[in-house]
């Protein structure tokens, strides 16, 4: 193995301990505290216990953290009007809404009821607005995390070629605004694109978002590359199940010069992005100075 693992464990570590600094000072100085509301809706058991994390890694931080459970047949105006509770309630600094909704919920109506301030997911059509035009927005966590561990690696990422695989609005199209603003030259590619693996190839920065296990092997990597693997995959393994991302790790190690691992890479850094967005929001709601280096 030659390339260097990105350790996504580590650096989100030291993210929520910025993340955490800087809120004692909030409050030392301020007596603000950052709240974040988490809404889920249903019982689906992956929301169930990404939703417990975050409310844990929230208190962890010094935030204060709102859970909402809803019965899955909540229905619309139900949703709504907690959410222009939320929108209105100035301990609130941050709204997520756990996705997915069921079925009889529509999402786009959902995140456009958030306050555009307090969308710490960054999906408001406002903010994907801000973010596609370069203007200060609130930036999707998982692409965010992704971006931070890529300008720490390389420090100047501009002229680099870089391909994305996948165009979910979750990661695709917004990492690939990030990268643009980078001043990389950006691919979005997807499951309609022919030959992908040339245009895997000719990636300096490979971000593979797909949602498909190990579906990019070794031989689709250049050679020095920096591979991010967003995809996180439960397979069997025998008897058993495990985690795997979209990369087959062991070979794209071979090649790359630096590859994020399936867990502990991109993963734990989406919850540590959402603390900073938390943050930031604070701080812009009440008109101070954010940090650096925890937004773009
Ligand atoms: N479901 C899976 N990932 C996410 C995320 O980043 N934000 C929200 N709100 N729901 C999700």
């Amino acid at each position: 193995m030659s390339a260097i693992i990105l350790d996504g464990k580590a650096f989100a570590g030291r993210v929520r301990a910025r993340v955490a600094e800087h809120v004692a000072q909030l409050h030392a100085d301020h007596g603000i505290t950052p709240g974040l509301a988490v809404v889920l809706v249903g019982e689906d058991p992956a929301s169930q216990v990404y939703v417990r994390s975050k409310g844990k890694q929230t208190r962890e931080v010094g935030m204060a953290s709102f859970e909402h459970r809803l019965d899955a047949t909540t229905s619309e105006a139900e949703l709504l009007g907690l959410i222009a509770d939320l929108n209105a309630d100035p301990q609130i600094n941050g709204i997520l809404v756990q996705l997915p909704l069921p079925a009889h919920l529509d999402s786009d109506l959902v995140i456009a009821a958030i306050d555009p301030a307090k969308d710490v997911d960054g999906f408001h059509i406002s903010n994907v607005g801000l973010l596609g035009t370069g203007q200060k927005a609130m930036v999707p966590c998982t692409p965010l995390g992704c971006l931070m561990m890529l300008r720490d690696h390389h420090g100047s990422l501009s002229g680099l070629d870089a391909v994305v695989v996948g165009r979910s609005n979750i990661v695709g199209k917004p990492m690939a605004q990030l990268l643009l603003g980078e001043s990389c030259t950006v691919t979005i590619a997807h499951s309609r694109t022919r030959d992908l693996d040339q245009v895997c190839r000719r990636a300096d920065i490979l971000i593979a978002a797909v949602g498909r296990p190990e579906m990019i092997p070794g031989d689709w990597v250049k050679r020095g590359a920096s591979v991010i693997d967003v995809g996180i995959n439960r397979i069997a393994d025998g008897d058993k199940t495990r985690l795997v991302g979209d990369v087959h790790f062991e070979s794209a190690a071979q090649v790359a010069g630096a590859i994020t691992p399936v867990p502990g890479g991109v993963g734990p850094m989406t919850i540590a992005c959402l603390l900073a967005n938390t943050l930031t929001a604070t701080c812009r709601l009440h008109g101070l100075p954010e940090p650096e280096g925890l937004t773009v």
